[in-house]
């Protein structure tokens, strides 16, 4: 590559042997090329022309640093030839993150529509990069406009299957940043952990983070490992985690789950369950660790009956919890859960029925319903919106919520008519925790989702009208982690669905073309490679199919 370098300024007509194929990912809207290329040396300067773009400086050299040993001098004004000029350009595109880049032999200019553009911009200028340690970086001569589709572009994890630390949480915002997507929404809470601190409720933490196995297998599971598991972020971890993420441009969505899956917060305070003096229930046939009397943090997966008795002790309860969790994350959506929530309680349940009736409700989703207007209402007082899963549109949706379609697309579909934001996550086209191939190394949760099918997916449901559309505002993926225990499997079951995405939520319709969207796969490879992320090759494999016919078998998935 040194000598590469050398013969390059030499020779300019050799410049083949070291510009890059341009293959970039989300592709940008248009690209013009031309023969030559600018090389960034430990002389290049980062000049900040535009105020406010630090970040993004930040965010180059950390990476120049980290993948080259290089650190370039970041200054406000030209000292001379050879920099990489970070600017605004007014684009006015109507979604935030709109740039520009023009590389020529003097410089690298990169123009926001806004900061969060010029950021786009850096990412872009990162897969112009070689893929390979080199301490000459080529950047080939090109000129780039460029600007997303959607406004929001997703990706969800569930740390309450499986825990993932700090460190970790930043490198998936990095996975993030990378493919020029902008929200994280963080699953907290769930039967099998609570994993965020509430300061007023010590043993959300304490008893709900920990659990005394987990099944081996696929549900209902052979044995159980009986080891204690767990852990929750502190509140100082979780700030740390949201500056980090809004320095890469990227929102975190706290998502804490009502009515159901609380078994974890049932277990810490049972008074939140229509019968606290029950003991914990769990399917037989799912092997057990420990003592099962009183109430348990769930060891197994699934959906289990003991849900929030709607008392007045609960909405206090979560009432406490949210107002830390708003303290702790700006974001305008708090995502409330309202999924897989079994009426099974509060049927059995004398005071349910008496709120049913006091209340004018039809029947227990109408409850759910009355549940989730409550808890609506406080957000909306505070300030915030909520999200919820599409099972809030049964018994009537809250007046402001936004909803997350996720058992196909019929519940966006119905929200959007109802003049509803909506985010599709159907599991059909963005749920990244199905089976990719015939070949699984490892147990997934079933379904059957490829790349291709991932690529093919297209966000606006031909149902809806031009003035409904407009309340699809993107769509998110989501990566459920009860056969996911640690990250390279986190990753796998990621890459290349989670890029195949970013093209989809970020490029043009008309832009989309599997065959083009191929060869760029290949240097990504190249650059997953390079970055040390694991990722499925399943798209190489011709005999990686299953059955076309393998996911109708698959209604929702067991969660
Ligand atoms: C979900 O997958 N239960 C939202």
């Amino acid at each position: 590559m040194k000598n590469c370098a050398i013969a390059l300024l030499l020779f300019s007509f050799l410049q083949p042997c070291l510009a890059q194929d341009i293959s970039i990912i989300p592709l940008p809207s248009k690209i013009t090329t031309e023969k030559g290329s600018f090389i960034i040396n430990n002389k290049t300067q980062i000049v900040l022309a535009g105020s406010g773009l630090e970040e993004s400086a930040n965010f180059l050299n950390d990476y120049l640093h980290q993948f080259f040993g290089m650190q370039l001098k970041v200054v406000k004004k030209a000292e001379n030839k050879n920099n990489i000029v970070l600017n605004y350009d007014r684009i006015d595109h109507p979604i935030a993150g709109a740039y520009h880049m023009h590389v020529n032999k003097d410089a690298i200019f990169i123009s926001g529509d806004n900061a969060a553009g010029t950021f786009y911009g850096i990412q872009t200028l990162i897969q112009l990069l070689p893929t390979a340690k080199s301490s000459a970086i080529s950047v080939p001569f090109v000129s780039i406009e460029d600007q997303p589709r959607f406004a929001y572009r997703g990706m969800h994890l569930d740390v309450g299957r499986h825990f993932f630390p700090v460190d970790y949480i930043k490198k998936y915002i990095n996975f993030i940043a990378m493919h020029k997507m902008n929200t994280f929404q963080w699953h907290l809470t769930e039967d099998q952990g609570w994993r965020i601190e509430i300061k007023k409720y010590p043993k959300l933490t304490a008893i709900g983070g920990f659990r005394n196995g987990t099944i081996v297998g696929r549900f209902p599971g052979k044995t159980n490992d009986g080891i204690r598991y767990g852990g929750f972020y502190t509140q100082e971890e979780i700030k740390e985690v949201v500056k980090y993420a809004s320095e890469r441009f990227v929102t975190v969505i706290p998502e804490i789950e009502l009515p159901g899956h609380a078994s974890a917060a049932i277990a810490a305070y049972p008074q939140l369950s229509c019968f606290p003096d029950s003991s914990t229930k769990h399917p037989l046939k799912s092997p057990w660790a420990g003592s099962t009397d009183g109430k348990q943090v769930q060891q197994t997966w699934g959906v289990f009956e003991d849900v929030f008795a709607p008392t007045d002790y609960t909405f206090h309860f979560l009432q406490d919890v949210l107002d830390e969790v708003l303290a702790l994350f700006p974001s305008k959506y708090i995502h409330i859960g309202g999924d897989e929530c079994p009426k099974a309680a509060w049927k059995k349940s004398a005071f349910c029925q008496q709120l049913i009736k006091d209340n004018n409700l039809k029947d227990e989703h109408g409850l759910q319903s009355y549940f989730i207007q409550k808890i609506e209402k406080y957000l909306n007082g505070k300030g915030r919106q909520i999200i919820g899963w599409d099972e809030i549109l049964e018994g009537g949706l809250a007046p402001n919520a936004a909803v997350m379609s996720w058992r196909g697309e019929q519940g966006g579909i119905a929200a959007a008519k109802q003049k509803h934001v909506v985010i599709m996550t159907p599991t059909s086209g963005v749920y990244f925790d199905y089976t990719q191939t015939k070949h699984e190394d490892s147990v997934t949760i079933g379904g059957y989702l490829t790349v291709q099918k991932v690529y093919a997916y297209e966000p606006i449901p031909k149902e809806l009208t031009k003035e409904e559309e407009q309340y699809i505002i993107g769509a998110q993926a989501n990566l459920w982690t009860e056969y996911i225990a640690n990250t390279k499997k986190l990753e796998y079951m990621l890459f290349p669905r989670m890029t195949a995405l970013s093209e989809v939520l970020w490029s043009g319709k008309e832009q989309k073309d599997w065959t083009n969207f191929e060869k760029r796969l290949q240097q990504q490879f190249k650059r997953y490679e390079f970055w040390n992320w694991n990722y499925s090759k399943a798209v190489l494999d011709p005999t990686s199919k299953l059955a076309d016919n393998a996911s109708e078998n698959i209604v929702f998935k067991n969660k």
